[in-house]
């Protein structure tokens, strides 16, 4: 295990900085890419171990996939080109990669398993595997198939309408990956928006697939064909910098080509709502995905009671805002943010058990964190929790707390963002 230590209050923050790719795009184009037919070229595809756990499976089901220094080549097989492994499928530390795969396996007819590390196998599958049965999928597994190991037993499916119970974008991409088999229409009605990579995606690829409000629709498809690729950097990557800028006075950062979709960018809205000075500019598109360039300055933030459609907007990101929200005039609350208690670890708990070491005063809600804001934080020694998000947090807010901090186990960061500490350290040099 790796400690990481920093020593805050130094130096404002400043400089230039592409983050690496975006990791949910990245695990999209390597399936997506693997089901069209022809050698598809994704440029920017993020090198971490989360999208590798992705690659490692999809080259087990039989795709080549070659990673080169500039790209990663994917000859496809087409959709009904797979192949049965000849291991358990080890997802990681990945939800997405399993759950988007137990979709996508649900429909072949073959027999897979999907494993996952200790963190991965203590999460629930069951809000994926209860529609995909609904959809005649075979699925067996720990507690009736709501923990990892699984064992899918994949065959014909037909679609089926469905209205998950809890926001979430790998429910809605599995139900879609195991409609392009399915017969009939498969049809998923959201109560909240979710990020909507995989539609996008599989629209560029020529799929079709319909959005209508929060209601997405597909149908069985005839094999679409490669394309070439750009994922945008991850704005989830980039929330570190974004709000370590907020927070350290004195501070400027340029981060360019972030992916700015609508639906991942709720950081972006909430930050600025806190008053923090930020500017988006220089919008592109990549095909299927809007990027940009964000100028953030060290701002005086004020308190935000933060809840309803903007929490799947920025689900990921809530541990950092939370740090945000400890140099915030006033008193932040985060509400209907549940989910955080089953993502790679309970995020409520570890953010307030780690933020309040540093001295800050946070309370759990069962659904959130209230903070009072405006307090000094003071070095600590602090734990990752071996969830790469929770250790990027602690780390941006290290960077304002008097003396050092110690983060333990800070080698998980590489699930999505291995270059973290490297680059952290290079904006606070500049
Ligand atoms: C993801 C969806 C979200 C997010 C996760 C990545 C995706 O999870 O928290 O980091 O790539 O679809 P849920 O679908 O569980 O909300």
């Amino acid at each position: 295990m790796s400690t990481e230590k920093i020593i805050g209050n130094l130096a404002p923050i400043h400089g230039e900085l592409t983050p690496p790719g975006d990791k949910s795009i990245s695990h999209r184009s390597a399936m997506i890419g693997s089901l069209a037919s022809g050698t598809t070229l994704v440029r920017g595809f993020l090198d971490s171990e989360d999208t590798n756990s992705t690659l490692g499976a999809m080259k087990l089901l039989g795709v080549a996939i070659e990673s080169l220094d500039t790209h990663v080549e994917i000859k496809g097989t087409g959709q009904s080109g797979l192949r049965k492994p000849k291991e358990i499928i080890d997802a990681g530390n990945s939800g997405t990669t399993a759950r988007l795969l137990m979709g996508l396996l649900s429909g072949q007819d073959f027999l897979s398993e999907i494993t996952g590390d200790k963190y991965l196998q203590a999460r629930p599958m069951r809000r994926v595997v209860d529609p995909l049965r609904l959809m005649g999928a075979n699925i067996t597994g720990i507690e009736d198939g709501n923990k990892l190991p699984v064992t899918i037993n994949g065959g014909e499916l037909r679609g089926i309408s469905y209205e998950p119970p809890v926001a979430s974008a790998q429910v809605k991409s599995a139900l879609l990956l195991a409609g392009l088999y399915a017969d009939g229409v498969t049809e998923v009605k959201e109560a909240k928006a979710t990020r909507d990579h995989t539609e996008r995606m599989l629209s560029y690829f020529g799929a079709e697939v319909q959005t209508d409000g929060n209601t997405i629709r597909i149908e069985k498809q005839d094999d679409f064909k490669a394309r070439e690729l750009l994922v945008p950097a991850d704005i989830s990557s980039a929330a570190f910098f974004i709000v370590a800028a907020l927070i350290n006075p004195g501070s400027e950062v340029l981060i360019k080509n972030v992916g700015v979709n609508p639906l991942r960018s709720g950081i972006i809205d909430i930050l600025k709502q806190m008053g923090g000075d930020i500017e988006i500019t220089n919008y592109s598109d990549s095909g299927c995905e809007p990027l940009a360039d964000i100028l953030v300055r060290s701002s005086d933030l004020k308190a935000l009671e933060i809840k309803g459609d903007m929490i799947p907007k920025a689900i990921d990101e809530l541990p950092v805002i939370a740090v945000a929200a400890c140099f915030a005039e006033g008193e932040t609350v985060i509400r209907e943010a549940g989910e955080l208690r089953v993502k790679e670890t309970d995020r409520i708990k570890a953010v307030t058990t780690e933020l309040r070491k540093l001295g800050a005063s946070i309370e759990e809600l069962d659904d959130g964190m209230v903070i009072k804001g405006k307090g000094a934080l003071k070095g600590a020694k602090c734990s990752g929790w071996g969830d790469h998000r929770i250790a990027m947090a602690v780390a941006v807010a290290a960077t304002r707390a008097e003396g050092e901090t110690e983060i333990e186990g800070s080698e998980c960061v590489s699930v999505s963002y291995p270059g973290f500490f490297h680059d952290l350290r290079h904006l606070r040099k500049n």
